[in-house]
This record gives C-alpha cells, structure tokens and sequence, in this order.
C-alpha cells in the first residue's frame, strides 16, 4: 500500500513513522509513506498556503490550489482511479476499527491534514472523497489525526505484526474489549495470574478469554454490545455475571 501525506509540518511524522510496526512494515515493503509539503505547491515566492476568510472572522483559511495541485500531481503518478483522498477533520465521519480495515483494502490513499482555522470549503467538496474525525475533540492540525489513522491501517497490512493472528484478538477487531493478559511472574506481590491460564486447558481457556472481553464491554462499553453477536450460553453468562 502506498500512502500519501499532504500537510504543512512534514516534520511530525519522522519519529513516529520510523518506529516499531510502521517502521518495520515500510521495511518490509508493505508499506511506502510519503509525506508532502503543501508549501511546495504554493504559487508565490513566499509560499502562501493560507488567506482571510471571506466574510470576515477569526484565523485563517488554507487555499484551494495548492491542496488541488498537490493532491493531482500525486493521483497522476500513483492514483488508481478509486484512491481515496480523506481529509483530516472535526467535521468527519468518525475513525473506528471498521473504518481502518475499510481503508486498509485500497492499494493507494491520501491523506490531507489541514490547519489554522479551517480549509476551504471547495477542498472538502470536490477534492476529498472522504472526511474523518479521530473523534470529537479539536486538534491544532491534522497531523496526529493521520498518525492515528496510518497507524490503525499500517497494523492490518498481512505481515505488518509480529505473528500473522495477533490484530485478530485486539480490542473491537471481533466488537468486543480484548480479554485481559498476564505474564511472568506468577504472583506478583499478592496477585496471582488466574489459575484457568496455567491449566493448559485451551478450550476453557478461549472460553475464559471469551467471557472476560464479554464481562469488560459490558462494563466499560455497553454501547458496543448491540453491534456484537453473542450466542444463547453468552448472553447467559453476562446476565449472571453482570
Ligand atoms: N483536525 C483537528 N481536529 C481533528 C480531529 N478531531 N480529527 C481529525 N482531524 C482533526
């Protein structure tokens, strides 16, 4: 998969893309990231990429034509015809597992961060095919936004992980919170490992493993339930224990 990012501080992503999992992925040849400065599409020698905003108000609003340009220029050296192009905002659908193995299918995707007060609007509306939020807070700029959602799609990519199954126990990959985990020591100052995880027993330990991410939604996320399929002995159990 080949992404590429559009955004105004280039140099955010250096440490985080040369880390851990993407680092290794990129390696791997998985995947190629490639960020752009949207200043290098900027058509005067002071690089300009932001104005007033019609109508009067506060900030600044970034341009169309560099985003236009640069988001072209890239389509026509690596686009497939159904890149996506999202754009970072507060104003998107929100990001969620689902959304990143949506993504996680496309062989090319941009991604634009925008900044400053807003992004014209024509950007959102003839450029962009898709607009995600990370969730309902305000950020400076899209950066971290994209970081978020490179890093959710990258761990998806077959052989990104260190073993082939693990992103499929991850938290809300089956809708459900991931089970809890332990490891050595046994006892660790008074607490004990559960003993079902020492039995050697696999079935009663998936089945643990089950009920515990069962328990946990229950818990911390019922909102999360509705959209899980449980089956009778399931649905049994959580009322029981809950
Ligand atoms: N840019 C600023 N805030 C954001 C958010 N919550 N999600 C995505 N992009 C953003």
């Amino acid at each position: 998969m080949r992404i590429d990012i559009l955004c105004l501080f280039p140099e955010v992503f250096d440490s985080p893309l040369n880390q851990s999992i993407i680092k290794r992925a990129s390696e791997r040849g998985l995947v190629d990231i490639v960020t752009h400065n949207i200043r290098d599409y900027a058509h005067d020698k002071h690089r300009t990429v932001d104005d007033y905003p019609y109508g009067g108000g506060p900030g600044m609003v970034l341009k169309p034509e560099p985003i236009f340009e640069a988001v072209e220029a890239i389509k026509e050296q690596f686009g497939t015809g159904e890149t996506p192009v999202i754009l970072l905002s507060p104003q998107g659908r929100r990001f969620s597992q689902s959304v990143a193995e949506e993504l996680a299918t496309h062989p090319h995707m941009i991604l634009i961060c925008g900044h400053y007060e807003g992004i014209d609007e024509r950007v959102c509306e003839h450029l962009a095919t898709d607009e995600i939020s990370i969730g309902d807070y305000v950020l400076s700029g899209g950066e971290l936004a994209a970081l978020v959602v490179v890093d959710a799609v990258v761990r998806l990519m077959p052989g990104a992980l260190g073993s082939e199954c693990s992103a499929d126990s991850d938290s809300h990959s089956n809708g459900l919170l991931e089970y809890p985990q332990y490891t050595r020591p046994h006892r660790y100052r008074d607490w004990s490992v559960p003993s079902i995880l020492v039995s050697g027993n696999h079935g009663e330990i998936a089945q643990w493993r089950r009920h515990q991410a069962i328990a946990r939604t229950a818990k911390r996320r019922p909102d999360l339930l509705d959209r899980v399929s449980l089956c009778d002995e399931e649905r049994k159990w959580m009322l029981e224990n809950s």
